[in-house]
């Protein structure tokens, strides 16, 4: 198609360092969606015959039709995506296929396919995200109540609920479902009519091929409109982001399945076994989640690294935007549907959780705080006198809330029998009431309150 001034082929080696087809082909529904857009326009406006368009438009529809059928058949010589629908267009309906080109190039062309593209991709990952939550939510309404070790340092900390913790990931994941969002909401411009970078002669209207292809306007300036990979740059930061949460979920679901933990049985459909361990159920799903995440970020560095230094406007370097956006988007979706899976269908083993939260000394702080509230003690010195009875109960071996009133009182004589009402890990939970806070009430409230976000959308 541009074989004009030369006098012979590309060699072997060219043709296939140029080719894109073999990965551009996912693109062919965008391709052929832009170009009936674009040749809509071209008859609307007079610019080529209106028979012509309307023969173009059909013969593009027969394309989609054997694409459909047969998938796209990879052939190096024709390139990209771009140049086989075409080739196929003419297979079709002869010379007049020739006009489709007319008043656009590749650059604006592929520019509209791939923001295209990514935006389905966003709606995916928004929608994909959006059962992850639902799937969250439900577990999370379940164990409202349910006690379970809260930790920093992977020490236990403080007592908190199961479902105040998968809640943290509910705010997580709607945060990214946030950020796909703003990221949609900049790239929904349309470049086509930017032609190869400095627009055309031609009376093109870009507002209505904009239109036509669900874009909010046309770009503004056109060697932006031929240069910019921002839009993919931000949806893999995004997908990055969310990738690292899911990362940060699917090891949680690793440490809670190994015995020492014993916090949660994964079901038969997420587990594997070992071919020479027969009692073993590994969490392979979650550590591919994990494992994932690393590629996923890789994605993101590798189209950075091809953008940073490319003059304006279009250079070839561009055509490899293409592979890490699209890796980025199977393994994001295959993350996000295997962790809705392990989170819809996991046994948490509440009587573990419960006994790690007893054990771990949880309720310290809530000793230290009755002292402040009821003996009017400075927080540094009850800090102090707790330490003291964390270290006799741990002398003993036995839980904060079983040393005895007589060996607490050789503490501090300030300790009365009261003080037995704040060291349950129950009574822990339920006195954590401050807005954000772990205590029951205050998680069926965020339940709700994220609950009719949901609805809402
Ligand atoms: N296959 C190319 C890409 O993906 C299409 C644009 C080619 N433009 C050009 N001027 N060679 O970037």
């Amino acid at each position: 198609m541009w074989g004009g001034r030369f006098a012979e082929g590309p060699s072997a080696v060219m043709r296939e360092i140029n080719a894109s087809i073999p990965f551009d082909k996912r693109m062919w529904r965008q391709d052929l969606a832009g170009s009936q857009a674009h040749v809509a326009m071209l008859g609307k406006q007079g610019i080529i015959p209106l028979e012509d368009a309307q023969a173009i438009s059909a013969g593009l529809h027969r394309v989609a039709e054997g694409f459909e059928a047969d998938g796209v058949p990879v052939d190096l010589a024709l390139e990209d995506i771009h140049m086989l629908a075409e080739s196929r267009l003419a297979d079709g309906i002869g010379p007049s296929a020739g006009r489709l080109h007319t008043a656009r190039s590749r650059n604006d062309q592929v520019a509209t396919d791939f923001r295209l593209w990514v935006r389905d991709a966003i709606d995916q990952a928004d929608a994909a995200l959006a059962a992850l939550v639902d799937a969250l939510l439900g577990r999370a309404d379940e164990h409202a109540d349910s006690v379970m070790p809260g930790f920093t340092h992977l020490q236990v900390a403080q007592p908190v609920t199961l479902g105040h913790h998968l809640m943290a990931y509910v705010e997580m994941f709607t945060r990214d479902r946030s950020r796909l969002r703003d990221a949609r909401a900049r790239l929904n411009l349309c470049p086509l009519g930017s032609a190869a970078l400095a627009g055309t002669g031609f009376p093109i209207d870009r507002g209505a091929t904009a239109a036509a292809l669900g874009f909010d306007g046309p770009t503004r300036n056109s060697l932006d409109s031929v240069s910019d990979r921002d839009f993919a740059i931000e949806y893999l930061t995004s997908a990055t982001q969310c990738s690292l949460h899911l990362s940060r979920l699917a090891e949680e679901f690793v440490i809670w399945a190994s015995q020492p933990f014993g916090f949660v049985a994964l079901s038969d459909q997420w587990s594997t076994g070992s071919s020479i361990m027969p009692q073993k159920r590994n969490p392979d799903a979650a550590e591919l989640v994990r494992g994932h995440s690393g590629r996923i970020a890789g994605s993101l560095v590798s189209l950075m690294m091809t953008m940073k230094g490319l003059p304006l406007a279009y250079s070839k370097d561009m055509q490899d935007d293409k592979p890490p956006v699209f890796e980025a988007h199977d393994l994001l979706g295959l993350s996000i549907a295997a962790m809705t899976g392990m989170v819809e269908s996991a046994t948490f083993r509440l009587e573990r959780m419960r006994a790690a939260a007893e054990a771990g000394f949880s309720t310290a702080t809530d000793l230290a705080d009755w002292l402040v509230r009821e003996g009017g003690i400075p927080f540094r010195e009850a800090h102090h006198i707790t330490g003291r009875a964390v270290a006799e109960a741990e002398r003993q071996g036995i839980r904060l809330d079983q040393l005895d009133i007589g060996a607490l009182k050789a503490i501090d004589d300030r300790i009365d029998d009261r003080v037995y009402d704040v060291l349950s890990v129950d009574a822990s939970v339920a006195s954590r009431t401050s807005f954000g806070g772990t205590a029951p009430v205050r998680v069926r409230e965020a339940i709700a309150a994220a609950r009719a976000v949901r609805e809402e959308e």
